[in-house]
């Protein structure tokens, strides 16, 4: 079985978030005797492209309304990856030192046909076709309807969920760029008046899945405007939870960590590796240290961190570190709170992979209070590293956290996303912290939880059999 997966991000050549960890380990689980599983992305103007190599093996020119564009399709030249990674380089539209910006319409519509077009010209063409949140979102409605795709038609397509928030709509007017199609089948299209190529690939897609099954039930209650589309469409969804790639994350060989452990070092391996962050940061390694890790959006909650953040630090005896960026007035405002509670508060505002290893690693309690979250990999990869999760119970957070007032829990949660219930939670860490013997245990219990990609990797394998057997 040939499987192609159709991304924008893909860790650890582009990476904005969790779409990446999920593309960049999901076709490393899937490969083996019998199957083959690929990547098809966008070449960016990135570290990775600077530090690596590429040879091109296809050339031609991909056609966007009345323009067309060079395009090659590359290769890397030395094969530092567990799976095959073919790059679609448009250097107009794609080659940028970003992988989003507001205006991604024609670029990722241009980067979804020259694949389509790369692909036609196969020998054998992939027997699935995996498409990745909106960015991909209109190749499953172009395999069906695009007159140049007729070859197409046979292949089975699945588009995955990562995050339903964002849908990439755009306005009718820009219908001339899809290659032409049977125009009695535009409503396939369309959602609110807009062209809409999430809401294209629910309904055009021969499956579609999400990221954990409790963000599958509430996305038929809630989805940016789609639910109704979801409720409509809910017999050919499902809800598969991502693994974490257990080769990448594993505190025991992590290159990035200041010192590595296992469960039976983590006392004084987590330890090293706190006592830089404080070092780093200016933190005393005696109180607990609560940290966060991601995007500054109002989906993560980050809106609240602020006043959270000071009332907690006003009322408990605990650091905190966060490392992210996003929204500029949660970034000003987090900066401003430095100096009010300095050698307590620290924030890295802006990405930085190895630092995000040496927290999970170093931390006591990573916060994810989200009010959306399709699965979070965070909390996963903290409970490898030993941390424990504080989470809000949504989506896959409710489907990997369990509280500890749960027979066998190891994490704290809360239900609702408000600035008393956050710190409440922080009240809990705190005397979960001052029992040493109980922290620590836990410690060693969630180290043990195994989240790796094994059995979802199997189930999407199976996912897809059933659909070359329709
Ligand atoms: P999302 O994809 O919604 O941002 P996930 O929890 O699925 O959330 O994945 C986030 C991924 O991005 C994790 O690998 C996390 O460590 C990483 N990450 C997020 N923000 C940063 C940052 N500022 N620096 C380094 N890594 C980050
Ligand atoms: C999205 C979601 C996140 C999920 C990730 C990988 O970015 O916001 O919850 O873990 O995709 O599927």
């Amino acid at each position: 079985m040939n499987i192609i997966h159709i991304s924008a991000e893909c860790y650890p050549i582009a990476k904005v978030g969790g779409l990446a960890d999920v593309v960049g380990a999901l076709p490393k689980y899937q490969n083996g005797p019998k199957i083959r599983s690929q990547v098809i992305m966008p070449f960016y103007d990135n570290a990775f492209t600077k530090e690596n190599t590429f040879a091109s093996i296809y050339q031609s020119n991909v056609t966007l309304g009345d323009h067309t564009y060079p395009f090659n399709v590359l290769v890397l030249d030395k094969k530092p990856l567990d799976f095959d990674v073919f790059f679609i380089d448009i250097p107009e539209l794609l080659f940028k030192n970003y992988v989003y910006s507001s205006s991604d319409t024609e670029r990722f519509l241009a980067f979804q046909i020259a694949t389509l077009d790369w692909l036609l010209t196969w020998d054998i063409y992939p027997d699935i076709i995996h498409c990745h949140d909106h960015h991909t979102g209109l190749i499953p409605f172009m395999l069906q309807e695009s007159y140049k795709y007729e070859a197409f038609r046979k292949i089975p397509n699945i588009l995955t969920i990562h995050n339903a928030q964002y849908q990439g709509w755009f306005s009718h007017e820009k219908v001339g760029l899809i290659p032409p199609f049977n125009f009695d089948h535009v409503g396939l299209l369309d959602w609110g008046g807009n062209i809409n190529p999430l809401a294209s690939a629910i309904k055009c897609a021969w499956t579609v899945t999400t990221v954990s099954p409790s963000y599958m039930e509430e996305l038929k209650k809630e989805a940016n405007g789609l639910e109704h589309l979801l409720s409509a469409e809910y017999k050919k969804c499902t809800g598969i939870l991502n693994g974490i790639d257990n080769a990448v994350w594993n505190p025991e060989t992590d290159t990035y960590l200041i010192d590595n452990y296992t469960i039976k070092t983590v006392v004084s391996g987590a330890a090293a590796n706190k006592s830089y962050l404080c070092k780093t940061f200016n933190l005393d390694p005696k109180k607990p240290l609560f940290a966060f890790i991601g995007r500054l959006v109002y989906e993560k909650g980050s809106d609240l961190f602020p006043e959270v953040f000071k009332q907690a630090l006003e009322k408990q005896d605990i650091s905190i570190l966060l490392l992210g960026s996003g929204n500029p007035e949660t970034e000003n405002q987090l900066e401003a709170l430095k100096p009010q509670f300095e050698g307590r508060f620290n924030a890295h505002i802006g990405y930085d992979e190895q630092l995000s290893h040496i927290v999970y690693a170093g931390a006591d309690f990573l916060l994810m209070p989200s009010r959306v979250e399709p699965c979070g990999l965070n909390q996963m990869y903290a409970l490898r590293y030993g941390t424990i999760p504080i989470v809000r119970s949504i989506g896959g957070l409710k489907d990997t956290v369990m509280d500890i007032k749960q027979e066998n829990g190891f994490g704290i949660c809360h239900q609702n996303v408000t600035v008393s219930e956050i710190t409440e939670a922080i009240d809990r860490a705190v005397e979960l912290f001052e029992n040493q013997k109980k922290y620590k245990a836990i410690q060693n219990q969630i180290m043990e939880i195994d989240h790796s990609w094994d059995v979802s990797a199997r189930d999407y394998i199976n996912l897809y059999n059933s659909l070359k057997t329709k």
